[in-house]
């Protein structure tokens, strides 16, 4: 996840070295507590999310392997699987990145993961993300082909947004894309975004009727506000990873220009021209 630290990082962040920020941390360092974390939090979440997230997910698993793994999935292993499904690989990082290194990362088909996870006690109410939400949240959906191109694309778009000095704008497409997005298939609406993946307690609020289910419209969701620490009070849907794609294609610059023209929606609010596939309860 990338969002704005209200917390001391703890990363050691001084074996990170280099533009890319990387630091040798080796997955074989993982002791036996850490890898009993991963299998609690693993066990725990999977009957929970399986009839919620969207089969790309549930796809990117059974391909990466998750269920031989016997703790955290081995990087190298994940990293030569995901080579060859989707051409990334994982690179571990001490903790958050500064955008533009992050976004570097992603155009060069890196996704960098945490190097900790989070202590029992911890497991519920930290904001700070760790290695579960970045391996279980986002690691299988990259394993999907068109899902990694958008990744890729954003890592480019990221970098774009960074010379052109702000990445408000594409930080919160991240946030209702990556980390929150719902999209409708057949089967019913189901989740795609890794910071829901991940969540034991929004993921069953985010397909409850309690949220805003709002179709996507790129400049729309530009507009709006949101909360890091809460639960989102609006999700946007969209129709298929191709369209996602297809909408983020054109060239950002102008449409920032146009957005920051735009008053700012608030939280929880809908627009008359929205297409809402559900109000919610809590407006
Ligand atoms: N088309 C966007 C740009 O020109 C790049 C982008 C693609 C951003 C996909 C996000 C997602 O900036
Ligand atoms: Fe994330």
């Amino acid at each position: 996840m990338r969002e704005e630290l209200t917390i001391q990082l703890r990363g050691d962040y001084a074996s990170a070295t280099g533009e890319d920020m990387t630091c040798d941390f080796k997955w074989e360092s993982f002791s036996e507590k850490d890898h009993e974390m991963w299998r609690f939090l693993y066990n725990r979440i999977k009957p929970v999310v399986k009839d919620k997230v969207c089969k790309e997910h549930q796809e990117g698993m059974k391909l990466l392997g998750f269920d031989d793994e016997k703790g955290i999935p081995n990087y190298d292993r994940i990293s030569d699987r995901l080579e060859q499904l989707s051409g990334w690989r994982l690179v571990t990082v001490p903790g958050y990145l500064p955008p533009e290194v992050f976004f570097r990362h992603l155009a060069r088909k890196h996704f960098p993961v945490m190097t900790f996870i989070r202590k029992h006690e911890e497991v519920d109410y930290l904001k700070e993300p760790y290695i579960f939400h970045d391996v279980f949240g986002h690691v299988p959906m990259i394993a999907n082909p068109t899902f990694a191109n958008y990744f890729h694309a954003f890592g480019e778009g990221g970098l774009k947004a960074v010379a052109n000095e702000s990445t408000s704008f594409i930080d919160t497409l991240y946030w209702f894309t990556i980390e929150f997005g719902l999209i409708n298939t057949p089967e019913g609406r189901r989740i795609y975004g890794a910071g829901i993946t991940s969540s034991m307690g929004e993921s069953g609020y985010a397909l409850s009727e309690q949220p805003a289910h709002i179709g996507f419209d790129l400049k729309r969701i530009m507009r709006q506000k949101y909360r890091i620490d809460e639960y989102q009070k609006q999700y946007f849907v969209i129709d298929s990873f191709e369209q996602l794609v297809n909408a983020t294609k054109p060239d950002f610059i102008p449409i920032y220009k146009e957005v920051s023209g735009m008053t700012p929606v608030e939280i929880g609010s809908t627009l008359p021209t929205d297409k809402i596939f559900q109000p919610g309860t809590l407006a």
